[in-house]
């Protein structure tokens, strides 16, 4: 049902932005998060070892099932970004696309992204996020009961801002669209995670 529902979208403007996003990402041991139905197999380039998770068994198995159509390679878990079941500074970089709208706590996710992150390590991500514009932020913020009633995504998300709060560092947004869609590229902080940000 979710490719049906953005099927439109994912042609119009989904793929391009895909492709950007995964052009952003290092070569390495890379952590997808929120993996969805796996609409970013496809991007994977031969030196991204992929690891996804998703909090969502139904996705997952839609992932797995493209991932064997299309032979691509990954290794998929269910798991929770804010609790993630992997190391620390045991990924080159960590990618998501349209998932930390629906996270209960972002900055949580967020840090965990930057825990399991080597020094050095990237995030990328593609979001869709609160209007710039101050009247349609408020229209936004108003409606938002909406989408999270119905499908579980927040649309008043300030996920750059978040992304500082979370202490990575050398934050890059590019906007899209208005700047409702954003593309996020950022370093972890130096230092152990663990250290600059309690994970409690
Ligand atoms: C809108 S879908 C996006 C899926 C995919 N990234 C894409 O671009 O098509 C959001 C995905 O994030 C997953 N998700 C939401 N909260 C999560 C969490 N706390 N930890 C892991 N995955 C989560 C959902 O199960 C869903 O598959």
């Amino acid at each position: 049902m979710y490719d049906a529902l953005e099927w439109v979208t994912e042609v119009v403007f989904f793929r391009r932005w895909r492709r950007e996003l995964w052009e952003r990402v290092p070569a390495g041991r890379v952590l997808e998060v929120g993996v969805g139905t796996g609409k970013n197999l496809a991007y994977h380039r031969d030196e991204h070892q992929v690891v996804g998770i998703d909090l969502s068994p139904g996705m997952l198995s839609r992932a797995r099932r493209r991932a064997e159509q299309s032979g691509a390679t990954v290794e998929l878990h269910e798991a929770d970004v804010q609790a993630l079941p992997f190391d620390d500074e045991s990924f080159d970089a960590v990618v998501a696309s349209f998932v930390f709208c629906s996270v209960p706590d972002p900055v949580r996710g967020l840090r965990e992204a930057q825990r399991v992150l080597k020094p050095g390590g990237k995030l990328v991500l593609l979001e869709h996020v609160i209007s710039p514009n101050p009247v349609l932020a408020a229209f936004m913020r108003w409606l938002d009961f909406l989408p999270v009633n119905i499908w579980g995504a927040h649309i008043d998300r300030d996920t750059a801002e978040n992304v500082h709060t979370a202490g990575f560092r050398d934050v890059e947004v590019q906007h899209r669209v208005s700047g409702v869609v954003i593309l996020v590229e950022a370093s972890r902080s130096p230092g152990s995670a663990r250290e600059t940000h309690r994970i409690d």
